[in-house]
């Protein structure tokens, strides 16, 4: 019960990521404020879980609502203690030569903004908190393997996303003095909707859809099964416990290894780019030797 008598607010927690930490941090005696623009799922995800889960209606791409979800929260508990900004979706898909300035405002709102407003108006009812005093306090971002560099999502979203790692780091400056820790975690492939809605699946294939995202990044990384979104859950339970209470301004890489390096550093098997490379130099250097001799005859 490392959550016993803390008021904890979720968002995106609908789906995925959101419900298995909603659902973890219930489990651990929080109140859970469980907030999302899914209706239906959000309750769903309240009534399913142990504990105190109380769904609100929320869209992080709008501030004003982001302010009565957490003007909401503390009013019916006195305060906030733990955030946990998860909220997002793909967002555009168009490459850096052909994206419109609407798609990416709409993702920079939805990645980037959300977290940025989601801190701001909860830090006025997260200050003088008794957790405020032990280190309880504390901010968890989503933010992405994304965020490391290209190839992982379209442009926009790893943008955003390499956004929420920097605004951790500055929001933690700022918030240290409350006694608030701002961390985050960045996600590898998780198994959750956020690939099929993104890709826009049709209903009736996305549980097919689901098991082929999940085997293949099994394959496409060290940790050779796919990844649960109670993995992120466990991680962002971590940041927000007093355990954490040195720990601010950083991520937490949980992504199965997915980013330890090209495949030949853990799979023995595959040849590195250099081992080709040099190969292909012994090659070029034999056709060569090759030539010169049979000009020489
Ligand atoms: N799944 C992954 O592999 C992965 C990898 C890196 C980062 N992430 C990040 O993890 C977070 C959670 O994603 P997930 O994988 O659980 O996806 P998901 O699609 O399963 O869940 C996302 C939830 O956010 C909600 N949501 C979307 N737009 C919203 C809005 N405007 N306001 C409120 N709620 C909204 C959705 O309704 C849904 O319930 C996201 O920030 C995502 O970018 C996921």
């Amino acid at each position: 019960m490392r959550f016993s008598g803390k008021t904890v607010v979720v968002t995106g927690a609908a789906s995925g990521i959101g419900a298995a930490t909603a659902t973890l941090f219930a489990h651990e005696g929080a109140v859970v404020f469980a907030a999302d623009i899914n209706e239906e799922g959000g309750k769903m995800v309240c009534d399913q879980g142990q504990g105190d889960l109380r769904f609100v209606h929320c869209d992080v791409s709008d501030t004003a609502s982001i302010k009565a979800l957490m003007d909401s929260a503390a009013s019916e508990t006195g305060g906030i203690d733990t955030v946990f900004n998860n909220a997002a979706a793909g967002g555009a898909r168009a490459p850096i030569d052909e994206i419109e300035p609407d798609e990416w405002d709409m993702t920079m709102d939805l990645v980037l903004r959300s977290v940025a407003f989601g801190i701001r108006y909860a830090v006025p009812h997260m200050k003088g908190r008794p957790s405020t005093q032990n280190g309880g306090a504390s901010i968890v971002n989503v933010s992405s393997v994304a965020a490391i560099g290209p190839g992982y999502s379209p442009t926009a979203f790893a943008v955003g996303k390499a956004g929420v790692l920097h605004l951790t780091k500055c929001a933690a400056a700022d918030l240290a003095q409350y006694g608030i820790r701002v961390n985050a975690v960045q996600p590898g492939f998780i198994n959750t909707n956020i690939f099929t809605t993104s890709l826009e699946i049709p209903e009736e294939m996305k549980s097919m859809a689901k098991a082929v995202i999940a085997q293949s990044s099994a394959n496409a990384q060290p940790v050779a099964r796919g990844g649960q979104p109670k993995d992120i859950a466990e991680a962002v339970a971590y940041l927000a416990s007093d355990a954490a209470s040195f720990v601010t301004g950083t991520s937490i890489l949980v992504d199965g290894g997915l980013t330890v390096g090209p495949r030949h550093c853990w799979d023995e098997e595959a040849e590195s780019p250099m081992a080709a490379l040099l190969a292909m130099e012994e090659q070029v250097k034999a056709a060569a030797a090759a030539g010169a001799e049979a000009a020489n005859t």
